[in-house]
């Protein structure tokens, strides 16, 4: 299976720094070959999905092409929004829907991130009906589960992310094959402190069964992403555990030098 790399940018960028970064790594890639062996993808703050996409674009495109037309050349860095409605359209305020995503370019969308659970109010059902949406614009949701350190420590790890996985599944279950997962345990969201590679792969191998289990086509093809903390030191290690097929990023995705070695050990 393809490994995926995703950066999570959360709510850092500016115009100046995006271009910085995207030009930083674009260069990097090329450095390397220009074709990385996993996918790569950053998860940008929504008003900046109309400068990635031209960004992530143009090195790639011929003079004759243009940006929103008929180009066919593909940048090797995809674009992800943090967030999806779960409604297609109408009177839904600050919302943003998936045909407006794909409007922008965009492949992937954070769905139920543990910041959005926890600061918005975001259920495991309000999560399932994001996928939905994400599905039927014909972008890929990343659906992050992961349990707290209370749960952690009362040894419900497996019972909540279990519970999280099951509530996509049950409103999707026919075409759950199309989503990515990512388990990422709160306690080690931008606190340094990474699950160890036997940690997160038991996770991943009882999310891998529950898919598994759910639908014959998702076998070999359902990608389980680890986040937490995970960086240029640590991500080969846990990259290299049979069950963890890529990483979601956060602050180590917005250091170029940082990614690219993490977009390296995905590939080693
Ligand atoms: P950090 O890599 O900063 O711990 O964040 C992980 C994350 O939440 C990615 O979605």
């Amino acid at each position: 299976m393809k490994k995926l790399i995703a950066g999570n940018w959360k709510m850092n960028g500016s115009l100046v720094a995006n271009e910085l970064l995207v030009s930083e790594l674009l260069a990097g890639i090329k450095l390397a070959g220009g074709a990385p062996a996993c996918d790569v993808a950053v998860c940008v703050p929504t008003p900046y999905l109309a400068q990635l996409t031209g960004l992530i674009n143009r090195p790639f495109l011929s003079q004759k092409d243009d940006i929103a037309g008929k180009n066919t050349a593909r940048s090797a860095i995809e674009l992800g929004a943090q967030d999806i409605s779960a409604q297609a359209s109408g009177a839904y305020t600050g919302e943003v829907s998936g045909g407006m995503l794909k409007d922008f370019g965009v492949r992937y969308a954070i769905v139920g991130h543990s910041e959005r659970r926890a600061y918005h109010g975001e259920s495991s059902q309000t999560v399932a009906l994001k996928t939905k949406a994400a599905l039927a614009a014909g972008i890929t949701p990343i659906v992050c589960v992961g349990e707290t350190l209370a749960e952690r420590e009362a040894g419900q790890t497996e019972a909540v992310v279990k519970r999280q996985l099951a509530a996509v599944i049950h409103d999707n279950g026919h075409c759950i094959s199309e989503i990515v997962v990512a388990y990422e345990p709160v306690w080690a969201i931008g606190t340094g402190k990474t699950a160890t590679p036997e940690q997160a792969q038991q996770v991943h191998a009882v999310l891998r069964a529950q898919l598994n289990a759910a639908s014959s086509a998702a076998k070999q093809r359902v990608r389980i992403l680890y986040g937490g903390s995970m960086n240029a030191q640590n991500a080969k290690e846990l990259l290299a555990q049979p069950d963890i097929d890529g990483g979601l990023i956060g602050g180590a995705s917005l250091k170029a030098a940082d990614f690219l070695k993490i977009i390296a050990a995905a590939g080693e």
